[in-house]
């Protein structure tokens, strides 16, 4: 059986003075371990529900339950619920506040009141690990966005939550920069975080994605796995998300070229290359 480390049951929120419900009775468990998308376009709540998985915002009705426990609107409960689920920005400007780098990261440390010795070696290693070591002084305005996004990363990591969810992370970033970034989402995931990651990009889903949520209208519609996804040509039709490029390609294969490569569309280029290098002579013959 599934293990949902953190579940959303029956959300329903509308913004104080807002003339909409933005929420609309959104339910879905992300299983731990897994790399996770939420899928869904401009607008249909994914930003407003991620506040919901740290307690940022309360939903109006319904309830988000960590590894099955009911959330509790106090302040403890949420400064526990702040450091189990990091919750990565959309907008970095919302999440950087210091001045330099090294105090960025070391903020939330300091507001757990570590020992200062033991702040600055974890706050050392985590601008290791994002390659920001050389940036530790730097002013904050001096970075260009891709780099306030990987601190704001190094910031939450930094804490050692056991969900990361990340907003849109890959908006704005270089094709270079994107892969860099899931190549350092497999390393989070590798080493024991569940990873969240809302985004509109169809491809990036496809590829990086274990399990993918989808919502529209604040409410889910659907959950599964990427190639169960596929199924659902209709929906995302309707969704405007689109089908994985990938996909559209191995559509145009001859129905023999496929056979031979073996059931189900490859998930990646790499999957792809693969399949062909197993395969060679087979799909030569064709
Ligand atoms: N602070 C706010 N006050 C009032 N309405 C808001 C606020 N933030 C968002 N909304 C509204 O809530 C709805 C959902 O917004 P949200 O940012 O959650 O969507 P999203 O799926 O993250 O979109 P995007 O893909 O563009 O980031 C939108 O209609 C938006 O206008
Ligand atoms: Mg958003």
């Amino acid at each position: 059986m599934t293990s949902w480390l953190l579940e959303f049951s029956d959300l329903q929120y509308t913004y104080p003075g807002g003339q909409k419900s933005v929420l609309n009775g959104v339910s879905f468990g992300i299983p731990e371990g897994k790399k996770c998308v939420l899928l869904g376009r401009n607008g249909c709540g994914k930003s407003t529900l991620f506040q919901h998985a740290n307690g940022i915002l309360q939903p109006r009705q319904g309830e988000v339950r960590w590894r099955g426990k009911p959330f509790v609107y106090k302040r403890s409960f949420l400064q526990e619920m702040t450091q189990k689920v990091g919750l990565v920005f959309q907008d970095p400007e919302h999440q950087l506040i210091a001045s330099t780098v090294a105090e960025d990261v070391s903020y939330g440390l300091v507001n757990r009141k570590l020992p200062p010795d033991t702040i600055r070696e974890k706050v050392g290693k985590a601008l290791e690990a994002f390659g920001m070591s050389e940036l530790a002084e730097t002013p904050i305005h001096h970075l260009s966005l891709g780099q306030k996004r990987r601190l704001a990363l190094a910031g939450v990591m930094v804490l050692e939550p056991e969900l990361l969810l990340l907003d849109e992370p890959t908006a704005y970033l270089d094709r270079y920069q994107t892969k860099n970034l899931l190549r350092e989402l497999d390393q989070i995931h590798r080493s024991g975080t569940t990873v969240l990651m809302a985004t509109h990009d169809m491809d990036i889903a496809f590829e990086w994605a274990e399990w993918i949520c989808v919502m529209d209208g604040g409410r889910l519609v659907f959950a599964g796995e990427p190639q169960a996804l596929l199924a659902e040509r209709q929906m995302l039709e309707s969704l405007h998300l689109g089908i994985p490029l990938i996909a559209e390609v191995w559509e145009m294969l001859p129905p023999s070229w496929k056979r031979e490569m073996g059931e189900g569309i490859p998930q990646s280029l790499a999957d792809w290359k693969r399949r062909l290098e197993e395969r060679k002579e087979e799909v030569a013959s064709v």
